[in-house]
């Protein structure tokens, strides 16, 4: 099997993620800060070191400000939910995912103020273009950082110095990047990022988090859930101090366990390194396919507007039956259609069919980017 399915979930995982959530549960179990016995604390020190990790990948001055959530959608809803109000303005992009669209259109119903950035149709922004819909009630800017379809990245640098020059929240989803693109949430000028854990950091799915950076008064910041915390246990209200207060209820101790080693292992492998070998590999794949003149590719040319997620059509063959045949005839796995996106294919101008989606991890090969040349090449024939 040759999977390419990672910008929907990545596979396989580093063998230390498994070990690392097996023993958790058979040598700690326990619930992490509530109980004082030696057992509870060791979990709350996975999680500690979970939240240390990932605030080295992030360059995160305090762990603390890191929040864990079920993924990066929950963190999305968390930072929208949680700090707009009636009548606030919001910028984002004509590249997002259905997890920011969803809840934008939800606030718009509330009275929140949206405008939606076109973007080229090969994906890319103008950072102006954010900057010329700069008003006075305008309180956030939300990009994603490289579209799950395309592979685009947005220009997440310039658009956190226009956000910081205009004192706005820049609020970036980097469900795509994390872990495969270099972030530095102090120099990238980024407020919140919200991050999945089952993609690129090679965590289980069900993990996430929220970075709520050092402007953001979190005692104003509204959680999406109340309830135990382990501590100010006196007290019926929520704790306002980071990250308890939007850390409700056990935590998943387990799949944390799993993002820690998943997070190590990106570490001890280099951001830069993964994404120079992801790129290697993608440019690969990209010269291959130019030579099959049937095939239309999407996406920027420049291979440093991209990460490594690539999407493209056969002629006369729908996204589903192109899919279809990959996996019947050559067992290449992979996503077609509209992932979730449809802002996207609207602006590629590939909705409502969508498109065939290859994305790469890590773990992909040399050897199975030929046979995937081979396989599309002999499907657009
Ligand atoms: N957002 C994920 C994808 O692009 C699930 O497939």
């Amino acid at each position: 099997m040759i999977y390419f399915d990672n910008p929907a979930t990545t596979w396989p995982k580093p063998p230390q993620v498994k070990e690392a959530m097996i023993k958790f549960m058979d040598e700690i179990g326990a619930n992490p800060g509530r109980s004082g016995h030696t057992a509870s604390i060791e979990a709350a020190r996975i999680i500690y070191e979970a939240r240390e990790a990932l605030s080295i990948l992030f360059h995160v001055k305090d762990s603390s400000r890191i929040v864990f959530t079920l993924n990066a959608t929950e963190s999305i809803n968390l930072a929208l939910k949680g700090l707009l109000k009636y009548k606030d303005h919001v910028i984002t992009s004509s590249m997002e995912h259905n997890s920011v669209m969803r809840p934008l259109r939800d606030l718009e119903r509330i009275g929140i103020e949206l405008s939606v950035v076109p973007c080229f149709a090969d994906g890319t922004l103008d950072p102006k273009e954010v900057e010329k819909k700069i008003k006075t009630s305008t309180k956030m800017v939300v990009l994603d950082h490289a579209s799950n379809v395309t592979g685009t990245l947005l220009p997440i640098k310039e658009v956190g110095f226009i956000t910081r020059r205009n004192d706005l929240l820049f609020l970036v989803d980097a469900a795509q990047t994390a872990g495969a693109y270099p972030i530095d949430v102090e120099k990238d000028g980024i407020d919140l990022l919200a991050f999945t854990g089952h993609k690129s950091l090679y965590g289980p799915q069900g993990t996430g988090g929220l970075i709520i950076g050092e402007r953001i008064r979190e005692k104003e910041m509204i959680p999406l859930k109340q309830g135990g915390t382990g501590s100010r246990s006196e007290f019926e209200e929520q704790p306002d101090f980071l990250p308890d207060r939007f850390e409700s209820g056990t935590p998943n101790g387990v799949g944390i366990a799993g993002l820690l080693a998943g997070v190590q292992f990106v570490l001890e492998k280099g951001v830069e390194q993964i994404r120079q070998n992801e790129m290697t590999l993608i440019e690969e794949l990209i010269m291959g396919f130019e030579k099959i003149p049937e095939l239309k590719l999407y996406g920027p040319k420049n291979q440093n507007d991209r990460i490594a997620t690539l999407s493209f059509n056969f002629p006369r063959l729908s996204p589903s039956d192109g899919a279809s045949r990959l996996e019947k005839e050559f067992d290449i796995l992979c996503r077609p259609g509209l992932h979730c996106a449809p802002a996207a294919h609207h602006t590629l101008g590939t909705f409502p069919e969508g498109t065939i989606r290859f994305g790469l991890s890590t773990f992909n090969t040399k050897e199975e980017i030929k046979t995937a040349i081979q396989a599309v090449s002999l499907i657009a024939k």
